[in-house]
């Protein structure tokens, strides 16, 4: 165990200095920040002065500090990201340009999947996933059906998943990664949401410890780490650090932030000695109030053999607190709202038949038993089950005409009205919240099937995200 913080000391010993700031930035260590909040994290907010390292460099606290960060998480090395999950999905897509042609992702990934897409140039092949017909939700990918695209897709690069999804499923890492090997082809896993597994046995088992060759964690997501950061693991099979780390290089700021990459360096040190005391307890936590949850009338609280009906979900997440409303009359936005406004609670999301609360390992009995007594008289106020039901969920796969990176470089677009595109190529991504997937990614023909699907969702009053005209009466297709 190691309690030492290489970055944040230096940043302390170069503030206790007292040195006359003759640098960047121009607050000159918080004398041009106007409040008091600011004001104390500008102090060390510095740049790479002699004593704090390069980041594209790293020689001295950096090197250190990351060495730490990959043996916490019993990786071969690691990089700290400051601009999010994102730039550690960028970077690891690029890393793949020059490798194949296409690559295997899953249809409902982040958008930063899409960014990666764009870089890389790379063709994406779609892995079909399961949905949860209660939820709504995606849930994981089918190891079977990965397999028999790999035997249909000779010219992949790799293949990137995300595990855990939004919603605390978590995938069969070790087959996938299995089944990648046997087409001798690298894994990686979008783990954005699943920082904490590394630190507990009762956690689900880390996509590094189950045989990915690299994953992103978004750092700020589930520790106590400022927005923005999140790190780039691999394991000791990753073959091409210097590729990866010329992609990082070239995507990351000269700037990087020291208050992220100092918050990163404190959290490790604080996950290695006492993340699994915090993680146990509310891993007990969790399991009394998704039981207590349970036994509400109307309310049903996932648990993991909910979960274990579908063949791709291995483990979930004890802390993504999802519960079907399906037994009230009142839908999940209206439960969210409710609980927002009268209860003052805020949860993660919400869509017809669900909500999802986020729970962190900073979270104590009296937080669980608020959001617990809250759903207890939101369960017997509006008891009942006259409410409409969700969505068909999966949409139709359109024919990809463009990847997406020749479909982000084309030079002419216009907007025509959603009727008006059939049988014209997207130049917009339409994904509905949930289950997430996109009906349409830029590059994709718009078909009357889609058209069609589209209109439904959007009476169904669905949240759609991606496009420019937020009721779809118009989208911008590529001429
Ligand atoms: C699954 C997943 N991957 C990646 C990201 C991107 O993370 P960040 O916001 O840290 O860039 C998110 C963000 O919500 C996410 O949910």
């Amino acid at each position: 165990m190691d309690n030492t913080t290489p970055i944040y000391s230096a940043l302390q010993k170069y503030s206790q200095e007292n040195n006359l700031r003759l640098h960047m930035p121009g607050h000159v260590g918080g004398d041009g920040v106007n409040a008091g909040e600011l004001k104390l994290a500008a102090g060390i907010d510095v740049t790479e002065v002699p004593g704090l390292d390069d980041l594209h460099l790293p020689q001295d606290v950096i090197k250190e500090a990351s060495g730490l960060l990959a043996k916490a998480f019993g990786a071969a090395q690691a990089l700290f990201l400051v601009n999010g999950a994102t730039s550690g999905i960028h970077a690891l897509f690029l890393s793949l340009e020059n490798r194949g042609e296409t690559i295997l992702v899953p249809r409902n990934a982040h958008r930063s999947f899409y960014g990666g897409l764009v870089l890389s140039g790379l063709k994406p092949v779609y892995i079909p996933c399961q949905i949860d017909t209660d939820s709504g939700t995606a849930t994981s990918i089918d190891t079977k059906a990965l397999q028999k695209l790999l035997q249909q897709t000779p010219n992949a690069a790799g293949v990137f998943i995300t595990s855990p999804n939004y919603y605390g499923a978590i995938s069969d890492i070790e087959k996938i990664s299995s089944t990648c090997a046997t087409f001798n082809l690298p894994l990686f896993v979008d783990e954005a949401h699943g920082a904490h597994f590394y630190f507990h046995p009762h956690y689900p088992q880390p996509a590094l410890h189950s045989g990915a060759d690299a994953v992103v964690l978004g750092l700020h997501k589930t520790w106590p780490v400022f927005n923005q950061g999140a790190c780039i693991l691999v394991s000791k099979k990753f073959g091409r650090w210097e590729d990866l780390f010329a992609c990082y290089s070239l995507l990351t700021t000269t700037s990087p932030s020291y208050p992220i990459l100092a918050s990163i360096d404190l959290a490790r040190a604080f996950m290695t000695s006492e993340g699994e005391k915090y993680l146990d307890s509310s891993w007990h936590l969790s399991r009394e109030y998704h039981e207590k949850i349970n036994t509400l009338p109307g309310l049903k609280c996932y648990q993991e053999e909910d979960w274990a009906q579908y063949t791709g979900v291995r483990q979930a997440d004890p802390l993504k607190v999802l519960v079907s409303i399906k037994g009230l009359y009142i839908d999940g936005f209206q439960v969210a709202h409710i609980l927002r406004n009268k209860y003052h609670i805020q949860v993660e999301t919400q869509g017809a038949n669900f909500i999802l609360a986020m729970f962190a390992m900073f979270h104590q009995r009296h937080d669980w038993e608020k959001f617990y007594t809250a759903l207890r008289e939101i369960a017997v106020i509006y008891a009942g089950t006259s409410r409409g039901k969700t969505l068909a969920a999966i949409p139709p796969l359109p024919e990809v005409k463009l990847s997406p990176r020749e479909a982000f470089l084309a030079p002419k677009r216009r907007k025509v009205r959603l009727q008006e595109s059939k049988g014209l190529i997207s130049a917009e991504m339409a994904a509905a919240y949930p289950p997430g997937i996109p009906c349409i990614l830029p590059g994709e023909l718009i078909s009357d099937e889609i058209v069609e699907y589209l209109e439904y969702l959007i009476k169904a009053g669905v949240k759609i995200h991606g496009p420019r005209y937020a009721n779809l009466e118009y989208i911008e297709v590529i001429e």
